[in-house]
């Protein structure tokens, strides 16, 4: 079989994705045909209904990063890009918290906070659950849940009501992440009666609510999150979405629920090819992560946006997580210019070897203190007592029995201060950053190489968001050209534009 070719369409044509057009091509014996294109702006992308109920223009999210990195600031220019992004409320202070609901409250633009499971920490999660329905935040995006939780459900709960017109109303929205379908599944169901029951119970629904609240899914929407930065089960993207799709499906049959249940995605996004691929694996909207770490609005540091601006493909690895030392689980962070990923390894080996730091061969013990800790085990188990008596007293009287669980503790200090020292751009401990990141970096480097956002401090949220966006509606585009069995010319690619160019082209 022979391929048509395009006659007399320049790449700006193709790139105008607003304005319908006539393409003649031609195939083998001089056959020539005229097809038309529709216009396909990147609002089309995705699900339109979605936007419109969240009050975003497309189908874009910034989704959460801990400590701050998705900063407010972040937060509000993704916003006002038409966009939405997600407050990473992981990791900090009460306070910080709450101070930066009350910014985001106030800019005016659609945004929403993390809500993030603390296995370590139930009162601080359950503190956010209660800081978030006091402060009228309406949307939560869950993340690493085993299970769900009350404060999770008292959260989705709180307010439901019927409206004039007899239909039931949440105020309060989840979009749960994760990447396995048992969860998937608890978060398409309604909420679990023995939960209602106890909110029933205190007096914070009243039997109403209670039989309203279990004709309602937990989460309308689920973002299937791929292999990603940070806590990630590294699943292929094209292998998890078609699954939790079928899932949304077969949940949406079971319960007969009056809202549609949605799937998003995440991991892996950083390219117009790959934004397209997430599209037309049917996703409502698409979620990023670590290449808005990247950009000057991420609350990391200058150093950080550096080496992640010098990052490929392969230079991310798995490394223990503070947060799950103990239980084994890991995190997807960069390998490249740290030594973080390999120490931390050995670390977690020394903590599955030995019963307690003083078990240790001394000469290993001494190698620790001088390069890794860079202080005594006594001066640093001084910091971390003091640390958790004031937040978590309980954690310090178990170490004080179980010297396992000291060592345990001393460790993650290790962990934790390192990405402190990453997010803060500590000159003295650049070998120790812990920084969270997955392969889609890399495949934004590349794609970016040689472009006005190679470098690090032209790279605004938006104006990422906006290319890629726009790029993968010109992809989306060109798709229904060559399905046709027409070749679209060899050289022809998807730049990376500044925004001035993408509002020209959209005119
Ligand atoms: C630096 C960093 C920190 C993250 N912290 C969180 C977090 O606290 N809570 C959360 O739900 N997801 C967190 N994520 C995951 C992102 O929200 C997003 O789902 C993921 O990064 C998307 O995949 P990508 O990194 O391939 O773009 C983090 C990711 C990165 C890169």
């Amino acid at each position: 079989m022979k391929y048509f070719t395009l006659d007399n369409v320049s790449p700006e044509q193709l790139q105008r994705v607003t304005v319908p057009l006539q393409v003649t091509v031609s195939g083998p014996e001089n056959i020539s045909r005229s097809i038309e294109l529709p216009p396909f702006p990147p609002e089309q992308l995705g699900d339109q209904q979605f936007c419109e109920e969240i009050g975003i223009r497309y189908p874009y999210i910034g989704g959460s990063m801990a400590k701050g990195i998705s900063s407010a600031a972040m937060v509000e220019e993704l916003g006002k890009a038409g966009m939405l992004g997600f407050f990473g409320a992981a990791g900090l202070p009460y306070h910080t918290v709450e101070a930066a609901v009350d910014r985001c409250a106030a800019s005016g633009v659609p945004f929403g906070f993390n809500l993030i499971h603390s296995p370590q920490e139930p009162d601080l999660e359950a503190a956010l659950a209660t800081l978030y329905i006091e402060k009228n935040v309406h949307l939560v995006e869950a993340s690493a849940f085993l299970a769900l939780t009350l404060p999770l459900v008292r959260y989705r709960t709180h307010g439901i009501h019927r409206d004039v017109n007899g239909s039931v109303v949440t105020p309060n929205r989840i979009m749960a992440k994760v990447s396995r379908e048992e969860l998937a599944e608890r978060f398409f169901s309604p909420p679990p009666e023995k939960f209602l029951q106890q909110l029933f119970q205190e007096g914070a629904l009243t039997a109403e609510q209670v039989s309203l609240a279990a004709t309602i899914p937990m989460a309308q929407e689920i973002t299937a999150e791929a292999d990603s930065g940070g806590h990630t089960d590294n699943r292929p993207a094209m292998a998890l979405f078609p699954t939790i799709a079928s899932l949304a499906v077969r949940m949406q049959k079971k319960y007969g629920y009056p809202v549609t249940l949605r799937v998003g995605l995440a991991g892996g996004i950083a390219t117009p090819a790959s934004a397209a691929a997430a599209f037309a694996l049917g996703a409502a909207y698409i979620m990023t992560g670590s290449v808005n770490q990247a950009c000057v609005e991420s609350g990391t540091s200058d150093a950080v946006r550096k080496m992640l601006a010098a990052t490929r493909q392969a230079d991310v690895t798995m490394a223990p997580a503070a947060d799950m030392f103990e239980m084994g689980v890991n995190v997807q962070v960069l390998k490249r210019g740290t030594m973080f990923p390999m120490r931390a390894a050995r670390l977690y080996e020394l903590y599955r070897t030995y019963e307690s730091v003083e078990a240790i061969p001394a000469t290993e013990r001494d190698k620790l203190e001088k390069n890794v800790f860079q202080a005594t085990f006594t001066d640093i188990w001084r910091d971390t007592r003091e640390f958790f008596l004031k937040r978590d007293p309980r954690q310090v009287e178990r170490a004080e029995r179980e010297p396992k669980h000291r060592m345990a503790l001393l460790f993650r200090w290790y962990l934790g201060q390192a990405a402190h020292w990453a997010k803060d751009g500590a000159a003295n401990r650049t070998i120790d950053y812990q920084i969270w990141c997955g392969p889609a970096m890399g495949a934004f480097n590349e794609w970016t190489a040689g472009s006005f956002l190679e470098s690090p401090d032209q790279r605004r949220v938006a104006t990422v968001a906006r290319t890629i966006l726009y790029g993968a509606a010109v992809i989306t585009r060109c798709n229904f050209i060559r399905f046709q069995n027409i070749r679209l010319p060899a050289d022809f690619s998807i730049e990376p534009l500044e925004d001035r160019q993408i509002k020209e082209y959209l005119a």
